[in-house]
């Protein structure tokens, strides 16, 4: 899809200037960074998931097209990732951008001492957007202050990562019809999982109840229950995933975040707390949407990959889906 028309605008200076057909300066997210699902509201998840809907029918369509031809993302992952850098690549690609990848930022001058300040404002030099990933929660609202480009958080530390809420959100969406009326149950390492914290957030915008099953030690953050409860969501806590799996309708499961562990001897006490096989999926809802935001390190057996109610995978290409909305979005052209 090639851009041909042309409408009028005021530039820099004031000077008329023609822009693209398709450009949308006045859109939700125009030019904005990402940094929390609390910058959402349900609108601007309607909007941004229409625009993500379309996206895939175009991608199924054709494949790939030139919407956002002769943009530039710079992926700045300072922690491991496989579908976060990986979609967010093939999110560009597919509309006709490019990219500057640094994946392993000891391979770049942050390993020379460079702060994370200076090494934002160097590479808004080259691009238009920057999606980084950072150990530290609040490195992306730091990067974000200094910028005068977007910037997309994808996880700080045990922060946030807004664009994995978002794909969950949608994936829900697109497995149920619904997010409302939702009985939606967080397993896991609810303490140290940041994906769990972004969307709890997001869903306490819908008419849901929340159960959170975990060990002890990986409570769910009482400011974060406090904050739900604010939003007058109902919520239970529980260790036993027993007492809530036949009223769940969406089973989230998360991995024992190993990494976020001062105490090793604690990680070993608590890794292999749940481990979802056949025999539980048997007693879970026919219709049950089994969600994970992976990468999963044993606490979903392999065994229930083929069951039609494990949608992790499929939650993997809804992302790509997301991520090309809000890149479009946000570089004004949806
Ligand atoms: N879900 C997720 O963030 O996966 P990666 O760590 O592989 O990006």
């Amino acid at each position: 899809m090639t851009p041909t028309l042309l409408t009028q605008t005021n530039g820099r200076n004031g000077r008329a200037m023609q822009l693209p057909f398709g450009e949308k300066r006045d859109g939700p997210l125009f030019n904005q960074s990402i940094l929390s699902v609390k910058q959402f509201s349900r609108d601007d998840l309607e909007h941004i998931f229409a625009v993500a809907d379309e996206m895939r029918m175009m991608v199924e369509r054709v494949g790939s097209f030139d919407l956002l031809k002769g943009k530039v993302l710079a992926v700045l992952f300072y922690e491991p990732s496989t579908r976060t850098s990986s979609s967010f690549i093939a999110a560009i690609q597919r509309l006709g951008g490019s990219i500057i990848p640094i994946n392993e930022v000891k391979y770049s001058s942050v390993a020379k001492g460079e702060s994370l300040p200076d090494t934002i404002r160097t590479l808004e030099a080259y691009a238009d957007v920057i999606v980084l990933r950072h150990p530290e929660t609040g490195a992306a609202a730091l990067a974000a202050k200094y910028a005068r480009k977007p910037i997309i958080n994808a996880g700080d530390g045990i922060g946030e990562h807004p664009t994995q809420a978002l794909l969950d959100l949608f994936t829900i969406l697109e497995e149920r019809g619904k997010i409302d009326g939702a009985t939606v149950t967080m397993l896991g390492d609810l303490k140290y999982g940041r994906t769990v914290h972004s969307l709890a957030r997001l869903l306490s915008l819908y008419n849901v109840k929340l159960n959170s099953v975990s060990p002890e030690l990986l409570q769910m953050p009482r400011e974060l229950i406090d904050e739900l409860n604010a939003h007058n969501i109902p919520q239970f806590e529980t260790t036993s995933l027993d007492d809530v799996l036949s009223e769940t309708d969406v089973l989230y499961v998360t991995r024992v975040q190993k990494e976020r562990f001062a105490n090793l001897d604690e990680y070993e006490a608590v890794k292999n707390s749940y481990v979802i096989t056949p025999e539980i999926l048997s007693r879970a809802k026919q219709n049950m949407v089994l969600m994970h935001p992976l990468p999963r390190v044993g606490e979903i057996s392999e065994a229930v990959d083929g069951d039609p109610r494990a949608a992790y995978f499929r939650q993997v290409e809804y992302g790509m889906y997301v991520r090309m909305a809000l890149l479009a979005m946000v570089l004004g052209k949806a």
